[in-house]
């Protein structure tokens, strides 16, 4: 029989005994069936147990973990009540420890997959001390139950929201900021917006925390301008949480999943909150892109300035940069850093808070980076250091040509994705390049996103 004619082995509804040898990048474990591959959320490498198959697809299914006849000795109780429900977290039943490896294990199979790169070093992942409350933002869709007004998060594969008295990833300012606004919105009788009527009044309440000021701003996303009882709100927000420094309020009155609407306005005090990572201060604003993790950002760009190897003579690339938040590490120790990003609101950070640190060795261009790079090239700019932190798509091919061209002495690949990462740096090693090595870092302990960073050099 050829192989595409090949028969399912296991059948809808039906159970199993299995024994689980991997876990995806999603937190699935993978059992083998003769041979068939089945997904089983919640399972981990090394135990056995019984599994009831609810998807059957051709090439693999779906499966549901009914009993486990073997735990494995990494396996811990997972400390959120809502762990099963909600979807946010993925992995909070392997311990912190399994979980750092699993994520240098990810990296370096994809790598090895992906990239053919079979001798890279990859270093065992960096990660936090203490690897919960690390959230400096939260943004909470509010809905009503039984005629109450809730604020949660929505349950798995589905937008019913369900109430949540807390997370324990988020800072608990956020928690705090969550369920004082939600018991004035309750005292006030506003609204929660009705997304299927589409009526109502407040859509999410949004909380940043600035980790090393303590500053909150609060941000009420709501329907039309209208906010019954404004005055009265804002207020009790000040009385209530002290440590609020900026209300905004967001009108978003779209059909739409997208939280933020086009209009802000502030209602009462400053339109940005403070935070500083290492020296460095940044203003974020209601919908700035500012890493939700500041302990572990650190971490990591720190480690993209000692893979960028400068002496305060380069000429640095920063592309994807953002709000400029690692073009400006860089620039404390080289000649000039260049930053360019595609979203224009992020440029006016960037360059506002290059101001707020009165940091002069740096210029920043809006644009899509496989543009503007090689303009600058045409311009006779020769980067001695390019760093990429592209969205999880990875680099434009044009890009990576591009840095082929243009043979910078090293390349900084900071990563969100680790098989867009493989498949770029093989291009790059293609190239002329050379990996050197291939750091970790959690930024996102109990989930499985996996964030690295690459150290390339140029092989002459
Ligand atoms: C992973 S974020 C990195 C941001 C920044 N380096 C940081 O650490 O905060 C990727 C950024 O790339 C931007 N982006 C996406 N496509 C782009 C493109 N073609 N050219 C330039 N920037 C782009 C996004 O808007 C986003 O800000």
């Amino acid at each position: 029989m050829s192989q595409g004619k090949r028969e399912v082995p296991v059948k809808k509804n039906e159970t199993y005994n299995v024994t689980f040898e991997d876990l995806t990048h999603d937190g699935a474990a993978v059992a083998k069936i003769e041979g068939y591959t089945l997904f089983v959320p919640k399972a981990l490498p090394g135990e056995s147990g019984k599994v009831k198959v609810v998807k059957a697809n051709k090439g693999y299914g779906f499966g549901r973990l009914l009993e486990l006849t073997e735990e494995s000795s990494q396996r811990v109780d997972p400390p959120c009540p809502i762990f099963d429900r909600c979807g946010g977290c993925q992995v909070q039943h392997l311990s912190y420890e399994g979980q750092l490896e699993h994520k240098q294990k990810h990296v370096a199979d994809n790598l090895k997959r992906i990239g053919k790169l079979e001798d890279i070093a990859v270093h065992p992942t960096l990660g936090m001390e203490d690897p919960w409350r690390y959230r400096n933002k939260a943004q909470v869709p509010v809905g009503e139950a039984n005629g109450e007004l809730i604020a949660g998060f929505y349950a798995k594969r589905s937008h019913e929201i369900i109430d949540m008295p807390n997370c324990i990833i988020q800072h608990e300012s956020n928690d705090l900021v969550v369920q004082e606004v939600k018991d004035i919105a309750k005292k006030y009788g506003i609204r929660s917006y009705d997304e299927k009527k589409h009526k109502g009044t407040l859509r999410h309440i949004v909380s940043r925390h600035g980790r090393t000021t303590d500053e909150l701003m609060v941000v009420l996303v709501t329907r039309g301008k209208e906010l019954p009882n404004k005055k009265n709100i804002v207020q009790e927000i000040r009385e209530r949480l002290p440590n609020v420094k900026s209300i905004i309020q967001n009108i978003n009155p779209k059909r739409t999943n997208v939280i933020f609407g086009d209009q802000t306005t502030t209602l009462w005090g400053e339109d940005v909150i403070y935070d500083y990572i290492g020296d460095i201060k940044f203003a974020i604003s209601p919908r700035s892109f500012y890493q939700v993790n500041p302990t572990q950002t650190k971490v990591l760009y720190e480690k993209a300035l000692e893979y960028a190897r400068l002496t305060g003579k380069e000429t640095v690339i920063d592309a994807y940069c953002g709000i400029g938040t690692i073009s400006l590490f860089l620039a404390q120790k080289a000649k000039q850093v260049l930053g360019v990003e595609i979203v224009p609101e992020a440029i006016d950070d960037a360059k506002n808070n290059a101001k707020l640190n009165g940091i002069e060795n740096v210029d920043f261009a809006v644009g899509e980076a496989e543009n503007v790079i090689p303009w600058w090239q045409s311009q006779g700019v020769q980067p001695d250091v390019m760093v990429v932190d592209p969205p999880r798509k990875g680099c434009d091919e044009s890009l990576l040509q591009t840095m082929i061209q243009l043979k910078p002495e090293r390349i900084v690949y900071v990563s969100c994705n680790p098989s867009t990462l493989a498949r770029d740096l093989r291009i790059l090693e293609d190239g002329g390049f050379r990996t050197k090595q291939v750091q970790p870092v959690d930024m996102f302990p109990q989930t499985n996103h996996v964030e690295a960073v690459a150290e390339l050099v140029l092989d002459v």
